[in-house]
């Protein structure tokens, strides 16, 4: 069977906008989406959009790049779900430091059950800032196969648990106290937790659990008691934390970092988990020297995921920008 047969009679060129589309699911920094994807007849190519970086509270784009990362793991994950091997050169142009990446067709391969699972997963996918009631990643078999995924990324896993879990809290603590103080970073928190439905982006309170008792706090979006989202019962007390972290820090690192947090959260969520990001720590130079601190072999922290047990009922989805807006060809933007 070709693989126009098995994609309903879609062109190549059909299948590689639709990953695109589908790529549109990732999740990103305050739901800025600062991607932008130009589908051409042999591929597609990844562009950051500056336009969205959040100057104050990701100065040096690191949360950016990480969020088109995600994006571009999402795309070859929607490829190989559709019968496309995807080809992916990162950075292809030193003279263009913000086209990402090309993705292009490697030929056609069977689907395999784990390509299919991964996509499925990727339609599920939300955010999920409830405190957990039961367990994260407790055995062995769920942990082995989050590294996996990370290291298949070129980024380590490591899981904060047991006395490093009182730093952990240490520099959450930290970081949100320093923004908390901080003008410029609370402006971003306003406009972003802020925006008109029309934009399609932004933080939404009603996917924001309010102030609740936790052992690590979670960021609160400096939304006070206008978080919206029921906490339900769980109290967070065996969620699971796993640090994402890479052997040197610069953009193509951060790249194949946000590669790593969609293909961990994938997997995550493939074995009836749920997951929600904490990038606050990172972003504050003092708390990322105390997360660097807990990897027993070195790195780079670039993400923490808190990991908990799928509660059920998914939260609330957050909204995306208009397709047309974000993803261009020959003839349109
Ligand atoms: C690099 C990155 C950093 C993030 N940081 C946080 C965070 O500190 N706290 C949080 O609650 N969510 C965080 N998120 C999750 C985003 O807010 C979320 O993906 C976005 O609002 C879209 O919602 P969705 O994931 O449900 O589609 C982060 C996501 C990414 C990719």
């Amino acid at each position: 069977m070709d693989i126009s047969t098995r994609n309903n009679g879609r062109t190549v060129q059909e299948l590689l906008r639709c990953a695109a589309e589908e790529a549109t699911r990732a999740p990103s920094v305050l739901n800025t989406q600062p991607w932008r994807w130009h589908v051409g007849e042999d591929g597609l190519d990844l562009h950051a959009d500056r336009t969205r970086q959040l100057h104050a509270i990701d100065p040096a784009g690191r949360l950016l790049i990480l969020s088109c990362g995600a994006a571009l793991h999402h795309a070859r994950v929607a490829l190989a779900a559709s019968g496309i091997n995807p080809s992916v050169r990162r950075y292809p142009d030193a003279a263009d430091p913000d086209l990402l990446a090309r993705v292009r067709s490697g030929g056609i391969q069977p689907v395999r059950a784990e390509d299919a699972a991964a996509a499925d997963a990727m339609r599920q996918r939300r955010t999920d800032r409830r405190p957990f009631l039961a367990s994260g990643p407790a055995t062995g078999d769920t942990l082995d196969a989050l590294h996996a995924a990370a290291t298949a990324e070129d980024t380590t896993l490591h899981r904060i648990d047991g006395d490093q879990i009182a730093y952990l809290r240490a520099a959450e603590h930290g970081a949100q106290i320093i923004e908390a103080k901080d003008e410029r970073r609370r402006e971003e928190l306003r406009e972003w937790t802020g925006r008109p439905a029309e934009k399609g982006d932004g933080v939404p309170p009603e996917t924001v659990a309010g102030p609740t008792p936790r052992p690590v706090p979670l960021r609160g979006f400096g939304l006070g008691d206008r978080a919206a989202l029921t906490p339900g019962t769980g109290d967070d007390r065996s969620a699971g934390y796993l640090l994402l972290a890479t052997r040197t820090d610069e953009p193509a690192a951060w790249l194949r970092a946000g590669e790593a947090v969609s293909a961990v959260w994938l997997t995550a969520i493939s074995l009836g988990l749920a997951v929600s990001p904490m990038s606050d720590a990172v972003e504050v130079p003092g708390a990322r020297a105390l997360l660097r601190s807990l990897l027993p072999h070195g790195g780079n922290p670039q993400l923490v995921l808190r990991v908990g047990a799928d509660p059920g009922s998914p939260p609330p989805a957050s909204p995306r920008r208009p397709t047309g807006d974000v993803i261009g060809d020959e003839t349109g933007p």
